[in-house]
């Protein structure tokens, strides 16, 4: 070699650049716009409480993280909230149901986060002309109600539990109370059941099927985020500290995967391996049903989503949707029937008893990111 020092400093500079990034990816920062800040209420010439609601809201959950709302502020206590369509699944979720979801979920945060902020939110809903993307007008007023500091905490604490659960049932007053969030409309099949055993094969199948679609996988693609720098960057999509990975394997993500390794053959054996233990290690699973598959009972069935789910977080129970079965076919178009329920099944839950205390870090936009002014 003809300048050994040059080989020598080059190898330790790779060195530390692949610590460096082990180190960052073994660490989760949580990227969310919470605790609200001032200069970013000023900004957006929004009282802070209207502020600190549309952040909570924001924390909502949405089919891959992919945050499809935004808010046009009309004055000081009133807004629209929009569907936004760069924001869209178009493999997985071509009828944008699952979008209209996630936005049943932000509004149903914003009313409870709201109310955390000493406001209540008024929600009108404007799904009538689905071209103009409008969903909801919010007129937000001073709450005759003390706020509860429970609701806050769900609020922040909730999140998706991609981990094994254990089998055990879960105890029949919280499966009560939980289908209580929305009498009707959740129905609940314990893992055991024979209708428990279907949904776990049909989750099981329809993840296969989804895995062999390459434009599903590419849906996939654009909105995972390997490297700790564009979760920074994006704050959005799906992420190693999200699925529940450990620090090593985030960091060896981190450094040796993008987005060609979704779409390669190894990521795909590995999640349907994945999908199978998930569905196999569960108390059983919850089902939502609405009447029918407009995209107003999408969003009402959203806001039945996040009802039930900051519950389960307040009393312990891990919640994570699969949603193949109801975009793959022939599940999509069988689960209803198959499992005696009447309308659109709109959410298919799997549950169990949470190991450890909820933490979320899933990443959020900032309210800039979202909220627009006129
Ligand atoms: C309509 C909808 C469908 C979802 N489907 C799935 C799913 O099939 N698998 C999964 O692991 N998570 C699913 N999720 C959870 C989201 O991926 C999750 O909410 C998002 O990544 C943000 O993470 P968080 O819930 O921990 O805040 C779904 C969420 C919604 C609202």
């Amino acid at each position: 070699m003809k300048n050994p020092g040059a080989g020598i400093a080059l190898v330790v500079f790779l060195v530390g650049a692949a610590g460096f990034t082990f180190f960052r990816a073994g660490r989760v920062e949580v990227v969310r716009p919470w605790p609200p800040r001032q200069k970013e209420a000023d900004s957006l010439s929004l009282p802070a409480p209207v502020a600190a609601s549309l952040a909570l809201a924001s924390l909502a959950p949405s089919t891959h993280n992919t945050q499809p709302w935004k808010v046009r502020v009309i004055s000081k206590d009133e807004v629209v909230v929009l569907l936004d369509e760069t924001r869209l699944l178009p493999a997985v979720d071509p009828d944008r149901r699952e979008a209209f979801v996630s936005i049943g979920a932000f509004l149903e945060n914003l009313v409870r986060g709201a109310g955390t902020q000493g406001l209540s939110a008024e929600i009108e809903l404007k799904t009538e002309d689905p071209a103009k993307l409008e969903v909801a007008r919010v007129k937000f007023e001073p709450a005759a109600e003390r706020p509860d500091p429970k609701e806050l905490e769900a609020i922040l604490s909730r999140n998706t539990f991609r981990g094994d659960l254990p089998s055990t049932a879960l105890p029949g007053e919280t499966v009560q109370i939980l289908e209580g969030t929305a009498p009707s409309r959740w129905t609940f099949f314990p893992s055991g059941s024979p209708e428990g055993t279907w949904i776990r094969e049909a989750l099981g199948e329809s993840n296969r099927v989804q895995a062999s679609r390459n434009e599903a996988m590419e849906d996939l693609a654009s909105w995972i985020r390997f490297s700790p720098r564009k979760v920074e960057h994006k704050r959005d999509g799906l992420t190693p500290a999200g699925m529940g990975l450990p620090p090593f394997a985030r960091a060896f993500m981190a450094l040796f995967f993008n987005e060609k390794s979704v779409t390669g053959q190894a990521f795909r054996e590995a999640g349907i391996k994945k999908a199978q233990k998930q569905a196999g290690s569960c108390s059983g699973f919850f089902v939502l049903a609405s009447p029918d598959g407009s995209p107003r009972s999408a969003v009402q069935a959203g806001r039945d989503l996040e009802a039930f789910w900051l519950e389960a977080t307040a009393r312990g129970v891990a919640v994570q949707p699969m949603s193949q079965v109801l975009e793959e076919s022939p599940w999509k178009d069988r689960i209803a029937s198959r499992l005696g329920i009447g309308g659109t099944v709109q959410m298919v839950l799997r549950v169990g008893l949470a190991p450890t205390p909820p933490r979320a870090v899933s990443p959020r936009r900032s309210l800039g990111s979202f909220v627009e002014t006129p």
